[in-house]
């Protein structure tokens, strides 16, 4: 157990905005932040973090709670755990270990070995020759700190592996080794590029050749549990806190490239690694918020994967521009060739996905033939019927009428009319409408929670509501402050995890917020509610003399009435 004062004394020194950052791309607005919630498929910013409160809140799937809950839901871990990583996230020495049951953490294990023991072998002198190889292709010294390139030399990584404990399904199952005859590396006499996960932890490994060129150019692990292609974007570890600044991600098809582009100080850049575009690719970008730049090779299958993950891109929500390069096949190769300056240029002047996609549509059609040009305008129609974009709809049919020659009415009726019912639209939860005594339990318990001086009062002037829900919540808050002798809203969260009235507590923060309540009224609501509660006595006791068939009973209670009412005056 992590003592509850060590819990809210990380909670303290965590700030929700930062901490929420490191995982999802956030944008300051009025008094909060905004970002694409990661609990479902959202398409808008609709999680807000409040610095203030530090706490964070979906208003599309109603996702809620404070750093912990944040980072248990999106590492899907448990609380121990959450707490240990916020801790060393803000550098706090948790004394308690939570036991990590990472899945896979032996295979981690193997991979941190090997991607430190290739550094070293890179930095000895087996690396003489692989140093020069990286010299010549113009990396720094500091580029290949940064990305922990190293060597695979000769075939014993396996053995120091086995030596070290592992057993040789583990090491085989890490993806860095082979059964032959005898257990054997994969990677041998190659430069080696760490993949690391989106946690920045190292995944697997891609190594080229650099003694000549080969057949295999790049050999990557083998694909295991914790490497897979389709799930990984080689830098988006790196890369996804740049993008708070730059806002945009460029997106190219190989490590060398994505190095390169670094190396110039462009941090927001990610490569896939020679596989097609997945729906996780897709997801692992959409977490960024941020505009898609696609910079793929200069050659007829970069234009085919342009096409590809661009479209996967834009119908998942995100906007994508391209930039094609000319004369050299990649990146890397442009930037060697043409320096830094023109390559940034370039970057100056993307196209949308909307117009590279209709220059494609044009290529091996020749448009002076009616044939080909009849199915390239039905092309384009079907790409406009696509979009709910009503300008690009009609700009681009009014360029298509002047260009061809053609009728504005006949292209304007191929359109599919879109509907406002088409439209994405929130499940906005159904607000419960509330009667002016919920209200005005509500708003005492909002005040209470801004500040103690309110629960102090409630304590000794009221102590009671008269419904059962907003009485417990009341009694939580006051437990709470004379437990912690003090009050957080943040904090009390973390309390009320498991309470019933979870929802509730988190609906009053965020619904009080706007109104404002005046906090001078607050007496004139303990006062309203004190004759609330008088108000429900003088009722019970009506229906009880009702009921009564003694008389002297009757007259009993007929006096207590009359002396209620005097008091509710
Ligand atoms: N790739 C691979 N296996 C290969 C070739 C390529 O896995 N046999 C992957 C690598 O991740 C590589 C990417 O595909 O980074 C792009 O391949 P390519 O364009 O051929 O390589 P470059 O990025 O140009 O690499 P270099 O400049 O080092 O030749
Ligand atoms: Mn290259």
């Amino acid at each position: 157990m992590i003592p509850s004062e060590e819990i809210n004394l990380i909670r303290n020194n965590a700030n929700i905005v930062d901490i929420v950052s490191s995982y999802i791309n956030l944008e300051p607005k009025g008094k909060n932040f905004f970002g694409i919630c990661p609990f479902h498929d959202d398409h808008n910013p609709s999680m807000s973090v409040s610095p203030e409160k530090q706490i964070y809140t979906c208003f599309v799937c109603g996702a809620t709670g404070n750093v912990f809950s944040f980072v248990q839901d999106y590492e899907n871990v448990s609380f121990p755990e959450a707490v240990s990583i916020v801790a060393s996230k803000i550098g706090y020495n948790l004394q308690y270990k939570a036991k990590i049951n990472k899945p896979n953490k032996d295979l981690y294990e193997i991979t941190d070995i090997a991607c430190k023991y290739f550094i070293n072998n890179l930095n000895s002198s087996l690396g003489k020759n692989a140093k020069k190889y990286l010299k010549d292709r113009e990396l720094s010294a500091d580029i290949i700190k940064d990305f922990n390139i190293g060597i695979a030399t000769s075939n014993n990584l396996a053995k120091l592996l086995l030596e070290k404990g592992f057993t040789e399904k583990q090491i085989i199952s890490a993806g860095i080794a082979n059964m032959g005859d005898n257990l054997y590396d994969i990677f041998q006499n190659r430069i080696t590029f760490p993949i690391n996960n989106e946690r920045g932890e190292v995944a697997g490994f891609s190594a080229r050749v650099y003694n000549g060129e080969q057949e295999n150019k790049y050999i990557n692990s083998r694909e295991n549990l914790i490497f897979k292609k389709g799930n990984i974007l080689f830098n988006y570890d790196k890369a996804k806190s740049e993008v708070n600044k730059t806002k945009s991600i460029i997106i190219v098809e190989g490590q060398f490239d994505a190095i390169r582009i670094y190396s110039l100080g462009i941090k927001n850049v990610v490569a896939t690694m020679g596989t097609a575009f997945t729906k996780e690719h897709v997801s692992l970008l959409k977490k960024l918020n941020a505009k898609i730049i696609l910079m793929m090779d200069n050659d007829e299958a970069g234009e085919k994967t342009t096409i590809s993950s661009g479209e996967a891109l834009v119908n998942s929500g995100l906007n994508v521009e391209v930039i094609r390069l000319s004369g050299e096949k990649d990146p890397d190769d442009y930037i060697i060739k043409n320096g830094e300056e023109k390559f940034k240029n370039l970057l100056k002047n993307p196209t949308s996905f909307f117009e590279f996609k209709l220059n494609y549509l044009k290529s091996n059609k020749d448009l002076n033939k009616s044939k080909d040009l009849a199915s390239y305008i039905n092309s384009v129609i079907d790409e406009l019927n696509k979009s709910n974009d009503e300008i690009l709809r009609s700009v681009t049919i009014n360029k298509l009428a002047k260009d061809y020659d053609l009728d504005k009415e006949i292209l304007t009726k191929k359109l599919i009319v879109k509907t406002k019912a088409n439209e994405f639209k929130p499940l906005v939860k159904k607000k419960t409408r509330l009667t002016k005594n919920q209200k005005l339990c509500e708003t005492v318990i909002y005040i209470m929670m801004k500040d103690i001086k309110y629960i102090k009062k409630y304590d000794r002037d009221l102590g009671y509501m008269p419904n059962k829900d907003y009485y417990q919540i009341a009694n939580d808050i006051l437990a709470f402050y004379k437990l912690n002798n003090g009050f957080n809203i943040a904090d009390f969260i973390s309390y009320e995890v498991k309470s019933p009235y979870y929802e509730t507590i988190i609906r009053i923060i965020n619904d009080y917020e706007t109104l404002e309540p005046c906090y001078d009224e607050f007496d004139d609501y303990l006062s309203l509610i004190k004759k609330w509660i008088k108000e429900e006595q003088i009722n019970k006791l009506k229906i009880e003399i009702d009921n009564e068939t003694d008389i002297n009973k009757r007259l009993e209670l007929n006096d207590l009435l009359i002396k209620l009412k005097k008091e509710s005056e």
